[in-house]
């Protein structure tokens, strides 16, 4: 079977077991403060587990790509070393929400394994929990029980907690698991030494399928279990691993996912797969980052120098420095593979073909700029490396910290200088940092309190902005030393922070009238979370939560603006335009679009006219909001890449043939409300991105009428002329040529004083004396002055003072052979003679200046002068 073939299989396995089949989720998440990527199927069903919310199907399949690089699982750093951990995978999983449990999700799992994929079953071990004292969880007696009727009972094995309680992250839905593990060892080797042992013994070729996690719990922050709602099944199989057991392949990379992909590199370095560890390694590297890479830009997530950017960032880097040192390329070679990666998801993964050529942009431009690094970085190294013996560890992470060097980077190239690395001093730099970073960014969010049982989280916002309510739960989260609240209310009007737009802030009012302001409000998973400092007195009883009105208002008018904008821009440049990130709040929007050119100011112009004019249509918002996910994709509608949509969605529309949105968020009633649009700024946000921010309503009226202040002050000053710009043009040339005939006269009365002077000169001790003040009206002046009369005679010992409009200056120039032979120094001269005039300065020995404050001064200064001299 083909890689394509066991994929579908999956599918209408499941399928025939009454199984929806979904989409998978992006590799990105939105909404969850503790997931930065998707790292398992069940994520994007979290809610539905903790009974947060209900799903439309009691059972669902799908595959899943999943990213295991950060947080509580993280493969990263085996990934490419051995040949059976990547950085994105597919998860292919089947569950259950309260509907069937442990029998079917085990005989299923049997069927499918040996009857449709025809897996060896003497290769085929399973396990099950052994029960925790601790935690007072019991062994898992009753799927051992259902393994018994399917398997030789040496066949199923007991796991620990580690292994067989699978948990989402440090809290969340969790349960006791039974995974499936298949010995592809050969026969010889098999008959040598059973698998038994080698179950989780991390052999690379007797190894963990499939997952079936029996959810039965939530992990609460303070660490203890909580039983869930109702039981469910969560299953992952890993797909990559599936297909090597299916083809007999001894390493996933040998199987037809990743040997197109490996193949392209091996035919563009020269190297052959297969030929050296070190090299195959690389191939491995590079095969599997560029499809973690890819599909995270594709959903969304740029790389950058933050939070999930920045993971991003540092697997492309961990594949570009693979690829230059072991595999020579040292210009940008990995954007190529995302052709074949696109091709090869088509049909799966849509995502990418739609936005190849904006991907593989992304991936260009970072290759290119950490190349440059990369370079900059091997060139500290050089130098460093030719003045020390040996590299310290301090030195190794500056290379690691700002230049992206991998601590095998560093020691490679100080064995090839026969240097050696401070490795314990590295490690704990590299510790010390963590904690830095750690301590910077904890959160310590509390377990909920629960004040009443009532139904969470009703939204009526798009309705009402006020409404009477409830206090359902809340809890403590301190950040960065802060502390605050957080609310789940009964029902609430307040939009939490989503699709770009922020979140509403407001009033909470009790009954008796006791108010606490609501400061913003956000998402998290099915539930919306008021922001407060401070609880309300009394927790207990009815309260009215009441928006902020003017500020949802403008929000609103900025909100269905970027829409607008959005459709004028597909029209503009054209329908490749795709939106990559959206602000929206009372002040401002911000729209990030996919476009590889600078906008033009012709361009913008249209944008802007077009807009404009669809406000004065004063189009009537079209909103639905039970639309059928497909119904509403063929009816037209944009939607974004990298946002999880539900079955039902909500459609946006302002004039059926302008703009069509899935939208979560709120909006004017016409556009004639949003009154004016006014573009402030277009730039680049990253490869690819261009960066448009504008203004609308109150905000733009704001704008207008300051800029007409201005542009009228500034008529004023000029007596308010017919044509404004030619006389400002015009003053501005006049000033220009003033100013030349300033200079000019200048260096007139320079040239005159010159002459003037030169006769002043007396002759003390061998040396050409002249002490003066004359009437200059720059340091520039007198500094030409001061060279052309120095210039002019031998032995020369010169003080000028100026006064320039009260700021008194002296000037000492020496010629240079008087200075050496003398030991004058015109510094310290004029330094001293500054006492007079409340100043102080500095310079050579030939030539020096100081300023001062004391213009009266300025006669004892030059009086004093001849002391030096005589
Ligand atoms: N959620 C389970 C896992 O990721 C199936 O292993």
């Amino acid at each position: 079977m083909t890689s394509k073939e066991i994929r579908e299989a999956f599918l209408s396995f499941f399928k025939s077991k009454s199984h929806q089949i979904v989409p998978s989720a992006p590799v990105v998440v939105k909404n969850d403060p503790t997931l930065m990527f998707t790292n398992a199927g069940m994520n994007q069903f979290k809610e539905f587990f903790l009974g947060e919310a209900q799903s439309k199907f009691s059972r669902i399949a799908d595959t899943q790509r999943c990213l295991r690089v950060s947080g509580k699982h993280n493969d990263l750093e085996e990934v490419g070393i051995d040949t059976y951990h990547h950085t994105l995978f597919e998860m292919l999983g089947n569950w259950s929400f309260g509907d069937y449990f442990k029998k079917e999700a085990i005989s299923w799992a049997w069927e499918l394994l040996t009857e449709v994929y025809k897996l060896d079953k003497d290769r085929l071990y399973v396990t099950i929990f052994e029960g925790d004292e601790k935690e007072g969880l019991a062994k898992d007696e009753e799927a051992a029980g259902f393994w018994k009727a399917l398997i030789a009972e040496d066949r199923i094995l007991l796991g620990n907690k580690k292994d067989n309680f699978w948990e989402m992250g440090e809290m969340g839905p969790c349960g006791p698991c039974s995974e499936i593990h298949y010995d592809m060892r050969g026969d010889v080797e098999r008959a040598a030494l059973s698998g038994h042992t080698l179950v989780n013994a991390d052999h690379p070729q007797v190894i963990e399928i499939w997952n079936l996690v029996f959810m039965q719990f939530n992990r609460l922050k303070s660490g203890k279990l909580e039983a869930l709602p109702a039981r469910h099944i969560d299953t992952g199989m890993g797909f990559e691993r599936l297909v090597r057991a299916i083809q007999g392949k001894t390493s996933n990379y040998d199987t037809d996912v990743f040997q197109p992909t490996i193949r392209f590199i091996a035919e563009r370095s020269g190297i052959a797969y297969g030929a050296d560890e070190k090299t195959d390694i690389a191939m491995r590297v590079l095969s599997d980052h560029i499809r973690a890479v890819s599909f995270a830009i594709a959903d969304g997530q740029l790389p950058s120098n933050n939070k999930a950017g920045y993971v991003i960032r540092r697997i492309l880097r961990r594949a570009v420095r693979y690829a230059y040192t072991f595999l020579g390329f040292k210009s940008p070679f990995i954007n190529e593979l995302v052709p074949l990666l696109a091709q090869q998801f088509e049909g799966v993964f849509d995502e990418l073909i739609q936005q190849q050529s904006f991907v593989q942009k992304v991936v260009l431009e970072e290759e290119v700029s950490f190349l440059r690094t990369l370079t900059t970085g091997i060139q500290r190294f050089e130098n460093y490396a030719s003045e020390h013996r040996n590299i310290a560890g301090d030195f190794a992470f500056e290379l690691f910290d700002t230049y992206g060097f991998p601590i095998d980077l560093t020691e490679l190239l100080s064995r090839e200088k026969g240097l050696q690395v401070d490795m314990l001093g590295f490690q704990q730099a590299l510790q010390e940092q963590k904690e830095r970073s750690r301590a910077a960014t904890t959160i310590d969010t509390g377990d909920w309190v629960l004040v009443q049982d009532e139904d969470e989280s009703v939204f009526v916002g798009y309705d009402y902005l006020e409404a009477n309510t409830q206090i359902v739960k809340y809890r403590k989260v301190t950040a960065k030393g802060k502390e605050q609240f957080q609310l789940v209310l009964s029902v609430t009007p307040f939009y939490a922070e989503g699709g770009g737009q922020i979140g509403d802030s407001g009033l909470l009012i009790s009954e008796v009238g006791e108010r606490v302001s609501i400061t913003t409000t956000k998402k998290e998973n099915g539930l919306t979370v008021h922001f407060v400092d401070q609880l309300p007195p009394v927790l207990v009883g009815d309260f009215k939560a009441i928006v902020d009105k003017q500020k949802r208002i403008d929000t609103e008018n900025n909100h269905s603006a970027t829409h607008l904008l959005h459709a004028a821009l597909k029209q503009v440049l054209g329908e490749h335009v795709n939106q990559k990130g959206s602000l929206v709040n009372a002040d401002i929007l911000r729209f990030d679009v996919s476009h590889f050119a600078k906008i033009s100011y012709e361009e913008l112009k249209q944008v802007e006219d077009i807009v404009n004019a669809k406000i004065r249509e004063n189009i009537l918002l079209k909103e639905e909001r039970m639309v059928p996910f497909q119904q509403a994709i063929d009816s037209g509608v944009t939607a974004l890449f990298g946002e999880k949509y539900g079955d039902y969605v909500r459609v946006i529309t302002f004039d059926d043939s302008f703009s069509k949105e899935l939208c979560g968020g709120t909006h004017v009633k016409a556009t004639g409300q949003i009154g004016f649009f006014k573009i402030t700024s277009e730039s680049a946000v990253a490869a690819g991105v261009r960066r448009i921010e504008a203004i609308t309503g109150t905000q733009a009226y704001a704008v207008i009428r300051e800029q007409f202040e201005l542009v009228n002050k500034m008529k004023e000053l000029l007596s308010s002329p017919k044509d404004f710009v030619s006389s400002l043009a015009k003053l501005i040339e006049e000033n220009s040529e003033l100013k030349k005939e300033i200079e000019q006269n200048i260096r007139e009365k320079s040239l005159a004083l010159i002459n003037d002077l030169s006769s002043k000169f007396e002759t003390i001790n061998g040396v050409n004396f002249l002490a003066v003040q004359v009437d200059l009206p720059s340091g520039d002046a007198v500094k030409t002055l001061a060279y052309a009369l120095k210039g002019a005679m031998e032995d020369v010992f010169l003080v000028l003072g100026a006064d320039f409009e009260g700021k008194p200056s002296l000037t000492v120039a020496i010629s240079d052979s008087l200075a050496k032979e003398r030991g004058y120094n015109a510094g310290a001269i004029v330094k001293d003679l500054a006492k007079d005039i409340q100043g102080g300065g500095g310079g050579q020995p030939f030539f020096a200046t100081a300023g001062g404050k004391l213009s009266v001064g300025l006669g004892k200064a030059i009086a004093r002068a001849k002391d030096f001299v005589i």
